[in-house]
């Protein structure tokens, strides 16, 4: 299928599989997509994880925060459907030899942890060369700030803040510019007109996330945004080949 749009698959595709899973990342690649989005956390022993949360609760069969268990810890649960929460080498590894990109979102258990954890992030995409095929995304202009200083050529993402609709597209814009990311991701349901029109017209790219429904992908792409984020790239790809679907 040809397009001019970028398909993201959220945590992989983690509608239909668990979340952040070499199953779900490579369910996705089969469905089609263009890059994995993934959250990546710290372990005790300062190996690089992929998980969402702070703590092992909801996603695993494990307790407690990620921070505070080692890699064989965190290996030794259950992420779903027998899947292990897998480290950020595996799944740049999966995408190895592929055009598939990362979205590689710096998480952690408070903004302090975000922070210091995007140096080793760096270090790991810097040593993997992985630069030229990751978009590093965050919630914290200090952490995208932080990835430029180490080096300049990292693509990057800004989550701006709030995401409720109390910004105007001018903040949106003011936001990313200042933290140095050149796109905006954001939550679907507070996507306007108006936000996409000054993206477009500022030389933004503009990635809501994440529509599920036909019908909410249909309005995000008639809005012309240029990429979305999305937990069913199995529906995404659907209605791209069909508009009616
Ligand atoms: O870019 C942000 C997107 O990934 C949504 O945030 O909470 O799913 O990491 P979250
Ligand atoms: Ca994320």
């Amino acid at each position: 299928m040809a397009h001019n749009f970028v398909r993201v698959a959220h945590r992989g595709a983690s509608a239909s599989y668990p979340e952040n899973t070499l199953l779900a990342f490579r369910k996705a690649m089969e469905t089609g997509v263009d890059a994995l989005e993934l959250d990546v956390h710290r372990t005790q022993d300062d190996q690089l994880v992929v998980i969402h949360d702070s703590k092992l609760d909801r996603t695993t069969t494990g307790q407690g925060r990620v921070r505070e268990h080692t890699l064989s810890q965190v290996r030794s649960y259950d992420a779903g459907q027998g899947e292990k929460v897998p480290t950020l080498a595996e799944v740049v590894q999966l995408v190895a030899g592929t055009p598939v990109r990362l979205c590689v979102e710096i998480k952690g258990f408070s903004k302090e942890e975000e922070l210091a954890l995007t140096e080793p992030v760096m270090q790991f995409l810097n040593e993997a060369n992985m630069i030229d095929k990751v978009i590093v995304t965050s919630f914290l202009p200090a952490v995208l700030l932080k990835a430029k200083a180490i080096n300049p050529l990292v693509s990057l993402m800004l989550d701006p803040w709030p995401q409720d609709g109390s910004l105007t597209p001018r903040q949106v814009v003011e936001q990313t510019l200042a933290s140095g990311a050149n796109g905006v991701s954001f939550e679907c349901a507070a996507v306007t007109r108006a936000l996409a029109d000054e993206c477009r017209l500022m030389a933004l790219t503009l990635w809501p996330w994440v529509p599920r429904k036909p019908e909410e992908f249909r309005a995000m792409l008639e809005l012309g945004v240029s990429g979305i984020v999305t937990d069913s790239p199995d529906v995404l790809n659907k209605v791209l080949n069909d508009p009616s679907f």
